[in-house]
Order: structure tokens, then C-alpha cells, then sequence
């Protein structure tokens, strides 16, 4: 793999094994899926399993489990790693969501060290060759502990940390801070890939700057713009942007995109493939009416029919 690392990032009910596809394709050198409930796979739940499935061509492809307790996290990494082969597996330390936290589990481990480190143990032990990553914030309220904290990891046995620059306390809101990720890079000698609002190829070569971490992590500035990819690793390997966009790159990719979900979860999957739409068709002239149009779309034909005839009708002018 060729360094800086540029890694898509999990998102919950996004990050599936289309979108994981699609991003390899477009320059992401790594995928990180959706969390899975650690729980529900050694329960065997069919929708948890599925949710696994990786295809060949999103390779290199992480899996993540969320959980808190460390003997059923290990149990259901061994499980995914029979099941699935996954190239490495990674454990969320970073999800505010309350349904999460309230357990113990997510950004809820950065409060106990203990039990992080016991989860990194018991999973190693386990998985063992199988790369371990940890994906967690700067803390729980502030990112006073956090050097500590990634030590500890480290020595538990984990081979890659990911750092959301927020605390948990943050949510999503207020501005990241790439200070503590660079202070982690200094005291720890395992990679480190520094994420949280890189929207733009120029933001990413600005954190890597600030953070020297090994890599990038992109989540939300590669909704509808998985371009993203491609700009950062241009400007990373070859020094300037050569790839532009405009509106019929975005409306061909929403089509494309449509086609493959269309493919693996059949005609129903447009309720969840709704999401995608707003993202792909934002900012440019006659996308909020197209939008509105598209979102009414009960199965995927009808959106198609509607993004080729605004393809025809307004693109082609
Ligand atoms: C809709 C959504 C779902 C997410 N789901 C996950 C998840 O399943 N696991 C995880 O570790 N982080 C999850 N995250 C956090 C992202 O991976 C990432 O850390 C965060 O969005 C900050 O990066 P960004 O600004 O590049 O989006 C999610 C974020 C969003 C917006």
C-alpha cells in the first residue's frame, strides 16, 4: 500500500459493500464498514450477517464490531474472521450514539480504560494475525487522557489506530482539533490515521501536515462525492488536482450507484438507497426539484427515468 494511507471511513447504514466498491474504485486504498452489533453476531442475526458480506473488489476491507463486553467482542471477531476472511477487524471506541453509549459500548470505552484494553486483549488472542484497529475520538469530554489511553491500546495488541478529533461531548458539532492526533503520533509507534471534517483533497493534505499521521480517514466529504478519493490521492502523489467534476459526472454516478443497489438489495432497496440521492444531488442548479422528484420514486425505475430525462432535458441544453 502506498503511503499516505486514504481510508473511507465506517458509517453506519451508508458504509455497505456497495459503497466500500465503489470508493476502492475511486481511490479510497482502504474501507471501513459499517459497525456491526458484536452481539447480534454470535447470536447469529441473518441481518447482522449480512451486513458482513464483503466483495472481492473492495479489498483491502476492515469490518467493525461494536460491543462492550470483552469475551463476546472476541467471539464474534473470531466469528467474522472464519466467516468473512475481512482484512483486518476494528473495534468502535468512537460512536457517541446514546443507544450505544448507555451500554458501555462506542465512545463509552474511552471512559474505561480497563475494559478497552481487556477488549483489545481478548480480541488479539483470538483473531490473532488478523490486523486489529481501534477507531475511537480524543475522549470522553476533553482529550486530557487520550495519550494514556492510546498507549494502553497499543500495548494491548492493537496494529492501527483511527482518531476522530472531536470529543465525545461534541457529537458532530464544533471544530476538530488535530493537535492531540499529532501529539499521539509522537508517542505511539503504531499508524495512525487522522480523521473529522476533511472535506476537500487540499483539508487532507492540510491534516497529514498538522498530524504527520500515516494516513487519512474520509467519511461524510465522500457522500455523493466519491471524486474525493481520487483528488486527494492526485494531490498527494503528483502534487495538484487534475480530476474536476460537474453536474452529469454526479447525475451518471447517482445512476450507477442506483444500478448496483438495485442489484443486490432489489427494487425495495430504494428506501434506503434515499440517503444517497440528497447526497449526490446537492449544490448545483435545478437539484432541489429534481431531488424532491426523485425522493417520491417508490422503485428504482421511476428515479431512473427521471435522472435521464433531466440528463437529456437541462444537462444537454
Ligand atoms: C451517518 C454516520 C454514521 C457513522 N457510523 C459510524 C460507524 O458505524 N462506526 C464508526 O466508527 N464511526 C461512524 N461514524 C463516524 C465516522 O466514521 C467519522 O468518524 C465521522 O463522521 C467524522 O469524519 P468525517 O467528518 O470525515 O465524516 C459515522 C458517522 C456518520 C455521519
Amino acid at each position: 500500500m502506498k503511503y499516505p494511507i486514504i481510508a473511507s471511513a465506517p458509517m453506519a447504514d451508508i458504509s455497505d459493500s456497495i459503497y466500500g466498491g465503489l470508493n476502492r474504485r475511486f481511490g479510497a486504498d482502504v474501507v471501513f464498514r459499517e459497525m456491526v452489533s458484536s452481539e447480534a453476531i454470535i447470536r447469529g442475526n441473518v441481518k447482522a450477517m449480512e451486513k458482513c458480506g464483503i466483495n472481492a473488489e473492495e479489498r483491502p476491507v476492515i469490518l467493525q464490531v461494536f460491543g462492550h463486553n470483552p469475551e463476546i467482542i472476541a467471539e464474534a471477531a473470531l466469528i467474522i474472521k472464519e466467516k468473512f476472511s475481512p482484512d483486518g477487524i476494528d473495534i468502535n471506541m468512537g460512536c457517541p450514539m446514546k443507544k450505544i453509549v448507555v451500554n458501555g459500548a462506542g465512545a463509552a470505552l474511552m471512559k474505561n480504560k480497563k475494559l478497552a484494553t481487556k477488549i483489545v486483549q481478548e480480541v488479539k488472542k483470538l483473531i490473532k494475525e488478523t490486523p486489529l484497529s481501534v477507531k475511537m475520538r480524543l475522549g470522553w469530554e476533553t482529550a486530557s487522557g487520550l495519550i494514556d489511553f492510546v498507549k494502553a491500546i497499543e500495548k494491548s495488541g492493537a496494529d492501527l489506530i483511527t482518531i476522530h478529533g472531536r470529543t465525545k461531548a461534541q457529537g458532530y458539532a464544533g471544530a476538530v482539533d488535530f493537535l492531540p492526533i499529532a501529539e499521539v503520533v509522537d508517542n505511539i509507534n503504531i499508524p495512525v490515521l487522522a480523521n473529522g471534517d476533511i472535506f476537500t483533497a487540499e483539508k487532507a493534505k492540510e491534516v497529514l501536515e498538522i498530524t504527520k499521521a500515516t494516513g487519512v480517514m474520509i467519511g461524510r466529504g465522500a457522500l455523493g462525492n466519491p471524486w474525493v478519493f481520487k483528488q486527494t490521492k492526485e494531490l498527494f502523489q503528483e502534487g495538484k488536482i487534475k480530476t474536476q467534476i460537474n453536474e452529469k459526472d454526479k447525475i451518471k454516478m447517482l445512476i450507477k450507484h442506483a444500478e448496483f443497489f438495485k442489484q443486490k438489495y432489489g427494487q425495495t432497496g430504494i428506501v434506503r438507497f434515499r440517503k444517497h440521492i440528497g447526497f449526490y444531488l446537492k449544490g448545483f442548479e435545478g437539484a432541489r426539484e429534481l431531488r424532491s422528484k426523485c425522493l417520491l420514486a417508490k422503485t428504482f425505475t421511476p428515479l431512473e427515468l427521471q435522472l435521464k430525462h433531466f440528463f437529456r432535458e437541462y444537462l444537454e441544453r
